[in-house]
Parts: structure tokens; C-alpha cells; sequence
């Protein structure tokens, strides 16, 4: 069974075609990070522009490297949201016409569901009950995972994502776009490493705040001019890895969870995979670094739980008002 995905909801453009929701045909992913480099960060409208220059081309590409063609597809599923409007307009809308005119169904797939579920794309399946922690530019989220597609949220970031985060401090350091790659590169090159950041561990909740941190970074680079960016970006990487790692392993045992899962973008950052899998208790699964930046195939992932659920072509024109389907999982979140 043949799904054809589309990711576009913020500066990656990617269409996959995933087998029985697991098996990877193809993943071709195209980043936007050039453009965006230039401005230091996201323009949405660029964004949107961008993604509708590639898609078509991207879509050749992902069948043709899957060795297969449109009429062999079984289901077709984009990203509904969350993300930036006009972005996710161009998947979302190229999707559905593509589906309205092979006469597939359709499957609208929540962005972070999509995330958690690039887990079930690795060799090992998670064990479950687990405590999933997403991390990426727009999310700081902890959910506990009863099944692939049974979510319930328990916190998250009250203020800044963790990669935003990332990518604010980049951009104080004069570091690039994304910040998370860099700052990671940088703290790789510290030889100091004497500096301690706050912490905001917002006791008793689940949930986290960076803001601070951010301005803590901010107020130290105005009054110590000569300080390393080495040693800022690894004590800024210290502080966010450690109060990461730390809430999801009490939040794991508090909950009696079977695994940990860790998504989104700030997933690849090497030290907070290494300090996940050497200090939380249970096991933990990080998918590899290239499914854990927003790419299809885990959207195909996450839809393949939702075959049910999927829009039978002739309805097409419902969708807008059944992509609540997709927004499942961020009411659950809002409860
Ligand atoms: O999941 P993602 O690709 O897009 C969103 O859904 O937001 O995550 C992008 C975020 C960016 O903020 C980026 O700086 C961060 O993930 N990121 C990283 C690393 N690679 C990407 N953060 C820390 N370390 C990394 N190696
Ligand atoms: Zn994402």
C-alpha cells in the first residue's frame, strides 16, 4: 500500500512515497535555507513562493525515485497544520488537487503528529506507553503516547520553541540560519567551559521556558564584549539540553512509560541525544537525524494511522471543513 506525502509547512519542501507506512520509497527534501539565510529568518510570503517553484518538480522526483507513478498510489496525505498559512497552502492545496484528479483519497496529517511518528519509520518500534518529547522551531511539546495515534498533551514551552531558541541566540552571535546546526558547531568548538546559564525549570509543571535563557544570553553579550561565542553557544546548548532531558525523564517515570520519544528539529542536536540516551532510564528513541528536520515521509507515517479517516476524492471540496481530522491532536492539546 503506497502513500504520497507532502510536507510544506514552513522552509522545507518534501514529497515521499512510504510503503505500508513504514518502509521509505522515497524522501526527497529541498530547504530553503539559502533564501532565508539571507534575511536570518523565515519571511513567510518567500517561504510560500519557494515552495510552490519546486513541488512539482519534487513530486516527479519522489515517484520516480520510488519507481512507481501516480495511478499505483493508494492514498495521498499532506500536512494540514500547524505551521505558517501560506506554506502549508501550497502542499496542502497541490496535494488535494492531485487527489481530486486521480480520484484518491485524501489524508490531512497534523505537522507534530507527524514528528512523533517518524519514530515508527526506524528499525526498532517504540514501546508504548511512552512520553514524547517534540522539539522543534514552532514546538516545545510533551505528550504522552498511548498508541501511534492516541495522544494526550501534558505540557510545553510557555514561551519560545526550543529550536527558535536556538535560532534567536544564532542570530545574537551572528551565527546563521537555522541557528540549531550552528550553535551545535560552535559549543563543539568550545574550549572554556566555565559559564553556567539559567535554567527555568518551572517546578511542579511539565512545562518549560526559554525566553529567559534568551534574554540571559542577550544582557551577557552587551556587557561582556570579548566573552567566546564558543562558550556562550555551549553554555546556552548546556542549558537547554539539561532542562529538556531532565523534565521528559521525571515526566517518563512519573508516568511509568514504557520508552521515551524525541522529535522535531532540535532532535538531531547531538548533545541532547547523547545526554538522552545516557540519562533517562527507560529506552529512548530519536529517529535519525535527517527524519527528525520536517521531511513526508513522516507525515506518510502518521496518515497510514489515519486510513479510516481519509477523504474519499469525490468529497474534496469538505475538506476545509473536515480537516479537523487534522487538528485532533492540537484541540487535544488546548484541553
Ligand atoms: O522540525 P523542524 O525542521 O521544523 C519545525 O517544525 O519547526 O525544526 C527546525 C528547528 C530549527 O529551529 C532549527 O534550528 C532546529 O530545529 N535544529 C536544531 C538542530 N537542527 C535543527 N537545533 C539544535 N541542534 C540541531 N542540530
Ligand atoms: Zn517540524
Amino acid at each position: 500500500m503506497l502513500i504520497l506525502a507532502f510536507e510544506s509547512s514552513c522552509d522545507e519542501t518534501s514529497v515521499s512515497v512510504v510503503k505500508d507506512g513504514r518502509i521509505i520509497l522515497s524522501n526527497i527534501i529541498q530547504s530553503q535555507v539559502n533564501v532565508h539565510n539571507i534575511t536570518g529568518g523565515i519571511v513567510p510570503e518567500v517561504a510560500a513562493r519557494e515552495h510552490l517553484k519546486c513541488i512539482e518538480q519534487l513530486t516527479k522526483d519522489a515517484l520516480s525515485e520510488a519507481k512507481t507513478n501516480l495511478d499505483n498510489i493508494d492514498y495521498i496525505a499532506a500536512t494540514a497544520g500547524p505551521g505558517l498559512p501560506g506554506a502549508l497552502m501550497i502542499g496542502f492545496s497541490y496535494a488535494r488537487s492531485i487527489a481530486y484528479a486521480k480520484n484518491k483519497p485524501f489524508i490531512p496529517v497534523d505537522h507534530i503528529e507527524g514528528h512523533i511518528l517518524a519514530n515508527w519509520l526506524e528499525k526498532n518500534d517504540p514501546i508504548l506507553p511512552a512520553v514524547a518529547l517534540v522539539v522543534s522551531g514552532g514546538h516545545t511539546e510533551l505528550i504522552f503516547v498511548m498508541k501511534g495515534s492516541d495522544f494526550r498533551r501534558i505540557g510545553g514551552t510557555r514561551d519560545d520553541a526550543a529550536g527558535e531558541a536556538f535560532d534567536k541566540v544564532s542570530r545574537m552571535l551572528d551565527a546563521g540560519y537555522p541557528g540549531g546546526p550552528e550553535i551545535s558547531r560552535l559549543a563543539d568548538r568550545a574550549t572554556e567551559k566555565n559559564l553556567i546559564l539559567p535554567r527555568a525549570w518551572l517546578r511542579g509543571t511539565n512545562d518549560f521556558s526559554f525566553s529567559g535563557l534568551k534574554t540571559a544570553v542577550l544582557n551577557l553579550l552587551k556587557k561582556e564584549q570579548n566573552i567566546s561565542k564558543e562558550e556562550v553557544a555551549w553554555a546556552f546548548q548546556e542549558s537547554v539540553v539539561d532542562v529538556l532531558v531532565s523534565k521528559t525523564s521525571k515526566l517518563a517515570t512519573e508516568l511509568n512509560a514504557k520508552s521515551v520519544l524525541i522529535a522535531g528539529g532540535v532532535a538531531a542536536n547531538k548533545r541532547l541525544r547523547e545526554k538522552a540516551f545516557n540519562e533517562i532510564k527507560v529506552p529512548v528513541f530519536i529517529p535519525s537525524p535527517i527524519l527528525c528536520t520536517d521531511n513526508a515521509a513522516m507525515i506518510a507515517a502518521a496518515a497510514f494511522n489515519h486510513i479510516d479517516e481519509s477523504i474519499p476524492a469525490h468529497s474534496i471540496v469538505e475538506i476545509f471543513s473536515t480537516t479537523n481530522r487534522g487538528k485532533l491532536l492540537i484541540d487535544k492539546k488546548r484541553n
